[in-house]
């Protein structure tokens, strides 16, 4: 039996020691906000935090984690950087169909808890990893902006003018 931290929860389980986090969490423990996408660590889809770091829990044992504070989709907004990634989500409008979103949102706030004024290279280097079949990469460009600096203003940088119109 392994006892696991979850969003300041314990949660003891009954499970393999080699079961991936991202089944523990979805399937034992039933919380499903975090979403399976490829199980091969290439899309961040399963993204959460590990004592605050983004790991991937599609590839994760459950064994390795010891009593390590395990946070989700569902507890992020808890956290001073995971409120403002999830207030500047919905100021930027940034999700389309939303799949990939839970695992944009747990990498944008590990960066901002690591690195509270990132630039263009610390916002790519944290985010390549994660996947947006919807190409929703501007707008979450300018969400960790937004919540990094609190100025609205960079909402500019994707509302364009229409072809043609004079500045
Ligand atoms: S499901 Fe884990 S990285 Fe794709
Ligand atoms: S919002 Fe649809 S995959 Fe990212």
């Amino acid at each position: 039996m392994l006892s696991l931290s979850v969003n300041g929860q314990s949660y003891p389980v009954d499970v393999p020691d080699d079961m991936p986090l991202l089944w523990v969490l979805r399937d034992v423990i039933g919380l499903t906000g975090t979403k399976f996408g490829c199980g091969i660590a290439q899309c961040g889809a399963c993204t959460v935090h590990v004592d605050g770091q983004a790991v991937r829990s599609c590839v994760l044992p459950v064994g390795s984690l010891g009593n390590k504070a395990i946070t989700t989709i569902e507890a992020v907004g808890n956290t001073p950087s995971g409120q403002k990634i999830q207030q500047a989500w919905l100021d930027v409008d940034v999700v389309q169909c939303g799949y990939c979103q839970s695992g944009q949102i747990m990498s944008a706030a590990a960066l901002l808890q690591r690195t509270p004024n990132p630039n263009d290279a610390d916002i790519d280097a944290a985010m390549s990893g994660n996947i947006c079949r919807c190409g929703t990469y501007v707008r979450i460009r300018a969400a960790i902006k937004q919540a990094a600096t609190g100025r609205p203003e960079l909402l500019q940088t994707i509302v364009s003018a229409p072809e043609g119109a004079s500045s």
